[in-house]
């Protein structure tokens, strides 16, 4: 298994470039099953989950043409009769999104077989909306054997209210919907930009849809679904954890290409803390606050605060100046780095879904385990300015979303490396 070892204190300055958007790619690789013609797209991380995913949809039958001189460009071609619809659990068992091709397959094939997904382990994380979703199309869905079958002769519009603004459910029921007969109404709908990427995806291969970025989309089902080209947002969830590096190492870092829009959240709670943030058309540049100041935060759907960034933006505060509270509303189980925060010497006391983290406190280098994806970027950006050097134990959960973060680390300026344990 893979560790970083990283020395600190660093302070990081320079400029990279956005990687594309995980949480972008794999709807647009699950999207690609409901494709008749050949599926473009561009732009794709080389992070583990992409590797996962696009092994997926080989096992459905779908060919993969990779580009060796692009590795962020892979093309699509579609299974013809080949096509399986069955997702085992190998192949799911590491990652929750697997479940988006659960809507692509019933819509296309009018049956699919998926293995209830894994993934990160940061609260129950059910997937009762999907289902309800799909039953509400016409789909007859039944849990056997830790698998979800669900079957129809062909989807049929209809109008379908979550009870939660779920990110993978709402672009789990968008695809199915496409291919359904007549018009379906989804209400509550996750509002996030990789939502709305898909439906521009899907949109490019001839689906009827209005209302992306809004709570309420209508989609006009259609009868068959073309090729498309198309280039995945970049990933806003990358982009913030750097800028939160360059605050918490007292850096200046300037991330090319990513939406500052996309991060308006983070970037007023980082103004709040004291950071200088210039922004262009597609950049953003953090110089660090000197003293960084607490500000308190609260997570929620798009457009409030990413519950994906919590985790670093707590490894910043055990840097700022007096008492905040970071109150996480999406999910129940997601502090999972505080222990390894408070092992490094940070002062967070926890209650239900309440942390109130109490700064400034040195931090110092000790090894620490990464336990979901996030989590493990809040314990990099805590090694960064921790005294010692830190080793960050199972970093394969970083592996599955971050592409070469030690490298870009690097490139401002910071001492990591990468080992084997
Ligand atoms: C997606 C993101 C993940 C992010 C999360 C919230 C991808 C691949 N992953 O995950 O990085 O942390 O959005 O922004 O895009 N829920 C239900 N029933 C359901 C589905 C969800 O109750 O059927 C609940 C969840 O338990 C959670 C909340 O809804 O409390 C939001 O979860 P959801 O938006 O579904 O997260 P994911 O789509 O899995």
């Amino acid at each position: 298994m893979d560790c970083f070892e990283i020395t600190g204190p660093n302070r990081l300055q320079g400029r990279i470039r956005a990687a594309g958007a995980k949480n972008a790619a794999l709807p647009a690789l699950a999207a690609t099953l409901l494709a008749e013609g050949t599926v473009e797209l561009t732009g794709l991380p080389q992070v583990r989950d992409i590797d996962t995913m696009t092994r997926l949809l080989e096992h459905l039958g779908t060919r993969v043409e990779r580009d060796p001189d692009d590795l962020g460009t892979l093309r699509f071609l579609p299974s013809g009769s080949t096509v399986s619809d069955d997702a085992d659990y190998d192949l799911v068992k590491t990652m929750r999104a697997s479940i988006l091709v659960l809507g692509p397959l019933v819509a296309r094939l009018g049956h699919a077989r998926v293995s209830l997904p894994g993934g990160c382990a940061i609260g129950v994380r059910p997937i009762d909306q999907h289902l309800a979703g799909l039953e509400a199309l016409g789909a007859k869905v039944t849990l056997e054997h830790g698998y979800v079958t669900a079957r129809c002769d062909r989807l049929v519009g209809n109008r379908f209210r979550f009870s939660v603004p779920t990110v993978t459910g709402t672009e789990n029921l968008l695809m199915a919907a496409c291919l359904a007969r007549g018009t379906t109404v989804l209400e509550n709908c996750a509002r996030e930009p990789e939502v709305i990427d898909l439906a521009r995806l899907l949109t490019r291969m001839g689906a009827q849809i209005s209302g992306a970025g809004e709570s309420r989309l209508e989609i006009q089902g259609v009868d068959s679904l073309g090729g498309a080209r198309h280039q995945v947002i970049p990933d806003r969830i990358e982009a913030g954890t750097f800028l939160v590096a360059a605050a918490i190492t007292g850096g200046d870092v300037e991330l090319e290409g990513s939406a500052p829009a996309d991060l308006a959240p983070l970037l007023e709670a980082l103004a709040g803390a004291g950071c200088t943030i210039d922004t262009g058309p597609s950049s953003i540049r953090v110089a660090a606050g000197e003293p960084l100041r607490s500000c308190s935060i609260e997570t929620a759907p798009h457009p409030g605060f990413a519950t994906d960034l919590q985790a670093q933006f707590m490894a910043l505060m055990t840097q700022a100046t007096g008492r905040c509270s970071i109150h996480e509303t999406v999910f129940e189980n997601r502090f999972q780095h505080v222990p390894e925060l408070v092992r490094m010497g940070a002062t967070i006391q926890v209650d239900g879904g309440y942390a109130s983290v109490e700064g400034p406190t040195p931090l110092s280098g000790s090894h620490v385990m990464a336990t979901d994806l996030r989590a493990s970027a809040s314990l990099v950006l805590a090694a960064l300015v921790a005294e010692g050097t830190t080793v960050v134990h199972r970093i394969y959960h970083l592996d599955r979303g971050y592409e070469g973060m030690e490298e870009k680390l690097r490139t401002l300026g910071a001492r990591v490396v990468r080992t084997t344990e």
